[in-house]
Order: C-alpha cells, then sequence, then structure tokens
C-alpha cells in the first residue's frame, strides 16, 4: 500500500511515495537516480534496524552501496560533522553523477543535503526519512542545513532531494516522544490550511499514533501533499510557505530558552507554539477564542505539551523569550514575523504585531 506525491519543480520535480514496505523495494525505487558507488549515510540508531535491509535492495539492483554511519544527535549536523561526512563522500569515490541516500530523521536529511549539495559542486541525493517529523517536513521541499555556534540552520542552500521515501513501518521503533513530536507539524498543516484534515485527526489521530499503517499512510500522505503543493507554489520562502512556520516564532524562541535541550523537543515547541499563535489571534480579534481551544485540546489529548506551563522545570523568562524572537533569523529590520490565523486553517504570514500584545501573552 504506498501513495506518490509530486513536489512540481519543473526540471526538479520528484515524487514522494509513502507507504509500507517501501524501504524492501528502495532499491528499485532509486535505481533510475543512481549508477554505481551509492553512499548510503544513516545514524547508528536508524543503522540497527534498517541499515541492511536497504543494503540488501541496494544489491539486488547492482548498485554498490556504500554505508557511512554517524553519530546520532544533533550535534552531528555542524562543521565538524560537514567535514567529517565529506571526507567520507569523497573516500567513496562517489562522482557527480552519482547518487547519495540520506537514511534518518530531519539531523541526517539536513546535513546529507547540505553536503551533497556543496560536495564537487552538487550531487543529487535521495531521502529515505525515518522518524515522523522527517517524512512530513525536513525531507521534503529542500531545506537543508547544518548549525552555527549563531545559531541553528545558519549554513545551509537549498537543494532538491530526486526522490524522497517515507516507509510508515519504521516509525514503529521510534521513541513515542520523537513520534508526538513529529505529530506537532501534522497538527499544524490542519491548523494553517485545512480545517477538514485536522477535524480527520481529531477521530484518527489516536490509531495512527498507536501504529496503524493505513491511518499513518493517510496522516504522511496528506502532509506530504500539502507541503508540496506549498513549496511548489514557493520553493525559495518569498510568500506563502512561511505559513509553514505557524507555531515556530514562539516555539524557536522556547527551544532557544530551554537551551535546545531534551527540556523542550523541536516539535514541543511547536506544539506549544501553534497554540500561542492561535491565542494571539484571539487576543487580536481575527480568530474566535475556541479554535484556540479546540487545537491545544487536541494536542494535549494526543500527550503534547500545549502551554508554556507544561515545559518541565524552571518557567522561561517573558523578556528572554522576546529577546530570542528579536534574533530569530525570520525576523527582518526588527520586525517580528508571525504567522497568525483568521480561524481554524486559514493562517496568514503578518509582520504587523504589537509587541505589547506578545508581552503581554506570554506573561499571561
Ligand atoms: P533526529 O534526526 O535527531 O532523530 C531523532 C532521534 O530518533 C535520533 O536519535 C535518531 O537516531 C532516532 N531515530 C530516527 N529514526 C528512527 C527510527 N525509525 N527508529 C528509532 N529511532 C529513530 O530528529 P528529527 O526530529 O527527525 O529532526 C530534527 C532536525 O530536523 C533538526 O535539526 C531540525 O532543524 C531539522 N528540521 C529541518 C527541516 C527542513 O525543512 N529541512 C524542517 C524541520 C526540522
Ligand atoms: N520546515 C519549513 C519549510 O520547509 O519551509
Amino acid at each position: 500500500m504506498s501513495e506518490r506525491i509530486t513536489v512540481s519543480l519543473a526540471a526538479r520535480s520528484y515524487g514522494v511515495h509513502v507507504g509500507t514496505g517501501l524501504i524492501g523495494r528502495a532499491g528499485t525505487l532509486l535505481a533510475p537516480f543512481a549508477r554505481g558507488v551509492v553512499p548510503v549515510v544513516t545514524d547508528e540508531n536508524v543503522a540497527l534496524g534498517y541499515l541492511d535491509r536497504l543494503l540488501v535492495t541496494l544489491d539486488e539492483v547492482g548498485l554498490d552501496a556504500r554505508p557511512i554511519v554517524l553519530e546520532p544527535g544533533e550535534g552531528t549536523k555542524s562543521f565538524a560533522g560537514l567535514e567529517g561526512l565529506s571526507n567520507a563522500l569523497l573516500e567513496t569515490g562517489v562522482d557527480r553523477g552519482g547518487l547519495v541516500v540520506a537514511l534518518g530523521g530531519g539531523v541526517i536529511g539536513d546535513l546529507v543535503g547540505f553536503a551533497s549539495g556543496v560536495l564537487k559542486r552538487g550531487i543529487d541525493f535521495a531521502q529515505i526519512p525515518t522518524t515522523l517529523l522527517a517524512q512530513v517536513d525536513s525531507a521534503v521541499g529542500g531545506k537543508t542545513a547544518i548549525n552555527t555556534r549563531h545559531g541553528k540552520n545558519l549554513v545551509g542552500l537549498f537543494h532538491q532531494p530526486k526522490i524522497v521515501i517515507a516507509d510508515v513501518d519504521v516509525l514503529q521503533t521510534l521513541p513515542r516522544r520523537e513520534l508526538l513530536a513529529g505529530y506537532a507539524e501534522v497538527a499544524k498543516y490542519g491548523a494553517l490550511g485545512d480545517a477538514d484534515f485536522f477535524a480527520w485527526l481529531e477521530v484518527h489521530a489516536p490509531q495512527a499514533l498507536a501504529g496503524d499503517t493505513a491511518s499513518l499512510t493517510h496522516t504522511v500522505a496528506h502532509s506530504c501533499r500539502m507541503k508540496a503543493a506549498i513549496v511548489a507554489g514557493d520553493e525559495r520562502e518569498t510568500g506563502d510557505r512561511a505559513l509553514l512556520n505557524l507555531g515556530h516564532t514562539f516555539g524557536h524562541a522556547l527551544e532557544a530558552a530551554t537551551g535546545y535541550s531534551q527540556r523542550l523537543l523541536h516539535g514541543e515547541g511547536v506544539a506549544i507554539g501553534t497554540v500561542l499563535a492561535f491565542r494571539l489571534s484571539a487576543q487580536l480579534g481575527l480568530s474566535p477564542e475556541a479554535d484556540a481551544a479546540r487545537v491545544a485540546h487536541h494536542l494535549k489529548a494526543v500527550g503534547l505539551p500545549s502551554s508554556i506551563a507544561d515545559i518541565p522545570g524552571r518557567r522561561p523568562d517573558t523578556d528572554a523569550l522576546l529577546s530570542h524572537m528579536q534574533h530569530d533569523k525570520k525576523t527582518k529590520d526588527g520586525h517580528l514575523t508571525f504567522v497568525l490565523v483568521r480561524g481554524l486553517g486559514h493562517a496568514f504570514v503578518t509582520r504587523d504585531v504589537p509587541l505589547q500584545a506578545v508581552r503581554d501573552l506570554l506573561a499571561a
């Protein structure tokens, strides 16, 4: 059972395959884009469950797969990680006509996408995302980056993959907390642009998150369809792509204020940030308070944090949060950029939010 979604970008268009049993068929899916040496980059956790299976399918179609296994964690998405990976890729002998495969979560996908985008001035790559966050968000759309000491994702480029293979079976081994963090990005799609999908999730999310593959496939495929449509219309984020940042201005500030630690995963920050964006919209008279309550209720019901009070430990300071927002890379000319809503499913981008309104909301 699988679905194929197209990201339409003229000569850079590609398919996103979503379904079950796809890693077992990955060799056949990748073969049209590859020849000879195929570096397969993954992390130690993912390698345990899925690397051998992928190597066998590549071997079956006559490709010379070369595994590169990296340390798991955000620290790998760094200048040092880029240097190590670039050298490892060069040692495989992969040439400019080759294909590099990223098998893993957003850390592996972002790093491999960036490394292949700059190696020999650009080599093709494929994404085989293994977290829910990567399947519905980071593997689709071509944003690649590494972190710097000045902040996350500040050095990167747009480099679209040749194909994305999202096998929902692999989500069975994902730690529950990571699965839920990825789910925050799924709920975000409904909240920003599709109230019917949000209503579907309110009914079906529990079974999807319990591993039901039919509901998971629909959940991932619909999210990818929404992202594909937005990216096709605005690849470089000069307009509507910014809608995908619903919940992220608050979320990034919360992540920064909690030191990018295990206290708050990215998706958990997005969950709280999405509720805050709905509450801010209600406070500004743009959206019903009932919609903010509905979003908060759903996120809480699946097991996600939905308010700043849900973050363990000391409550992040309001001034510190405002200061982090002002340093966000999406801030332009000192104006905070927010994605707000005019009701569930109707997000819009604004740089017109009074700072005092944000301060009042955070202090409440
Ligand atoms: P991750 O890649 O660190 O994976 C989370 C953890 O799960 C890791 O320990 C990993 O080893 C493990 N794991 C992965 N797949 C597994 C599986 N199937 N079974 C068991 N364990 C598994 O984290 P993530 O949440 O996937 O990605 C976060 C990164 O994505 C951040 O760096 C963020 O900046 C980036 N991101 C990028 C974009 C984009 O558009 N490029 C969008 C959102 C997030
Ligand atoms: N993750 C947001 C984007 O791809 O634009």
